[in-house]
């Protein structure tokens, strides 16, 4: 399966691709997680040792010149739309604990759909990775889908658009839904976030409309303290890790 997991700024995405990853993994599955956010916190809540260290793939300036036919710091009229990507992956992910992590780095996301070979390149690593890989791949994502091409968007089997119980996240969701419509996403579902009380939930019910409800995952403490670095993704229990494991077979 390949998710991308997208909403408003912080509904929880990051988190719960971080559980979806572990949950995924305990089950014996291949995990590849791609960090497209500018931010780049998907390392942190995987605990990857020496983080410092990973190259974000948009800043491999060489190799991202050498592949679109391109020189490095010059205008660039002219370059290549489909550069060579598929050996990119497992020369650049990082592994930690059975999951492997890509991080994209913050430019061409963040571009308006720039005409540039960086833009390019990350938009063909995209699709390769969300077309050609075997495994299960869950891409963190801002809320501005608008930068994911259709190349892309035909590799995605569902897109999990994750609300809290506000109006505006689920205004955000409902704009997402308009645009994954335009660019040809084949499905998209709503997760409820961080809900309290059976008030929230029919918040949820209400305002989502025709978007398809997954299900929810409880505010807790525990998921928290991920955050706080008091705890780990890797040694949550209970509850939230069940619902996480609901809402994946239901995906
Ligand atoms: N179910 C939950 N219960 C309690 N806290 C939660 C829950 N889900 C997320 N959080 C907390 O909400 C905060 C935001 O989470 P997170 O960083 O994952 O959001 P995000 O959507 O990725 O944010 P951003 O848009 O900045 O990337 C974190 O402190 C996290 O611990
Ligand atoms: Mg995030």
């Amino acid at each position: 399966m390949k998710i991308a997991v997208t909403g408003k700024g912080g509904v929880g995405k990051t988190t719960i691709v971080a559980l979806m990853a572990r949950v995924l993994r305990d089950a014996g599955n291949k995990v590849l997680v791609i960090d497209a956010d500018p931010d780049m916190n998907l390392a942190t809540l995987l605990d990857i040792p020496d983080k410092e260290r990973i190259t974000p793939i948009v800043e491999l300036r060489n190799l991202i010149a050498e592949r679109t036919g391109t020189d490095v710091g010059q205008p660039a009229p002219f370059f290549t739309m489909n550069p060579r990507v598929d050996d990119i992956p497992e020369k650049y992910c990082v592994e930690h604990e059975g999951i492997k992590l890509l991080v994209m780095g913050t430019i061409s996301m963040g571009g308006g759909g720039c005409a540039c070979p960086e833009n390019a390149f990350l938009k063909s690593l995209l699709s390769h990775l969300m077309v050609a890989r075997e495994e299960w791949v869950i891409l963190d994502m801002e809320a501005g889908i608008e930068h994911m091409g259709r190349g892309t968007a035909i590799g995605v089997d569902t897109m999990v658009v994750i609300v809290e119980p506000s109006f505006t996240s689920i205004e955000t969701a409902h704009r997402i839904n308009k645009l994954a419509g335009d660019i040809g996403i084949k499905s998209l579902k709503v997760i409820g976030n961080r809900i309290r009380n059976e008030d929230e939930k029919n918040f949820l019910y209400e305002n989502i409309k025709d978007l398809s409800l997954l299900g929810f995952i409880d505010y807790s403490e525990e998921i928290e303290k991920i955050n706080l670095k008091k705890t780990s993704a890797f040694n949550l229990s209970g509850k939230p890790i069940n619902q996480i494991n609901e809402l994946l077979k239901s995906i």
